[in-house]
């Protein structure tokens, strides 16, 4: 083992656990931080980040939630002698300019991509994992996903094509430098059909419905969401009905040597899994 450190932030989370766990898998010594990891790291507290970067080498950084802080961790990351960036961007993140969604992703890719250190952005499209671990997993536990979501189709990635890519990145700083990957799955679903093939696999009667942007953010209030973070999510919806999100990419193809795993896949598993039983 070499006695290189890879720093991977959003540890808990979906991207970060299981970026660090294949990291760990081929010999990489990793530091796991986030606000309830051992290494602790909180984007609101910069005074408190130099534990957690010192001896890094290279770094797996999921945006925060807010603008600013990725410019300052860079800035520390530089000056503890980190060689390598990989962020975790959205996919899209450079057509939003006329709104308020993602600027949180702007402002992290504009750090990264202005940093003298060796980086590369991954915009990845919406997770599959987002129906089984986040935002719209209790809605179809509940039994119905009510979202403003139209017809457009978007190209889900399972999340763990986006660890394999990250991993593969970080294995290969010098192949990937300053480039951006587009990573998406390989066919468009919209979420009605994405909940048409979870209701089957399940076997449980799912439904989707279709509701406004704003009557969505009304929902996500009185779900306890704050007033802005929901008009944010509803916002997301409006930018993906321009279409400019729809088309896969080959993102995974030129990271990884293959195709992405396929919806179906994904879906199959979590249901035998009883991701979605009440
Ligand atoms: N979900 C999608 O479809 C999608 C698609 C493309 C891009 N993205 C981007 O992916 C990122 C999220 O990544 P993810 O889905 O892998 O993570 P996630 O499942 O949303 O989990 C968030 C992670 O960040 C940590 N965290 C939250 N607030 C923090 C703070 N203030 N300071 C330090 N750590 C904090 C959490 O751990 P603690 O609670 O322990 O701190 C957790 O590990 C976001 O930037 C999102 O915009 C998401």
């Amino acid at each position: 083992m070499s006695n290189d450190i890879t720093l991977v932030l959003g540890a808990t989370g979906k991207s970060g656990r299981r970026v660090a766990a294949r990291l760990r898998l081929h010999g990489t010594q990793v530091r796991a931080a986030s606000r309830s990891s051992a290494t602790r790291f909180d984007w609101s507290d910069p005074g408190g980040w130099g534990p957690a970067l010192q001896g890094v080498t290279a770094a797996y950084v999921v945006a925060p939630p807010v603008p600013g802080p990725v410019h300052e961790f860079v800035a520390q990351a530089t000056a503890a002698g980190v060689r390598h960036l990989v962020l975790l961007s959205g996919r899209g993140a450079d057509t939003w300019g006329d709104s308020t969604f993602g600027l949180d992703m702007r402002s992290a890719e504009d750090a990264v991509r202005g940093s003298a250190l060796e980086w590369t952005v991954l915009r990845a499209s919406n997770f599959n994992q987002n129906f089984t671990e986040d935002i719209f997993h209790a809605p179809l536990v509940a039994g119905e996903l009510a979202l403003p979501a139209g017809a457009v189709p978007d190209p889900f990635i399972d999340v763990e094509d986006v660890a394999d890519a990250v991993a593969a990145v970080l294995a290969q700083p010098g192949r990937h430098a300053g480039r951006i990957h587009e990573l998406t799955g390989s066919r468009a679903l919209t979420f009605a059909e994405a909940v048409e093939l979870i209701s089957r696999a399940s076997g449980l009667p799912i439904s989707y419905t279709e509701v406004s942007p704003a009557e969505y953010a009304t929902a996500l209030v009185e779900e306890g969401w704050g007033v802005q973070d929901a008009h944010h999510v509803a916002e997301m919806f409006v930018l993906m009905q321009r279409g400019l999100m729809r088309e896969p990419t080959d993102g995974i193809a030129t990271v990884l040597g293959r195709a992405p795993r396929i919806f179906e896949d994904y879906v199959v598993r979590a249901a035998a899994a009883g991701a979605w039983r009440p």
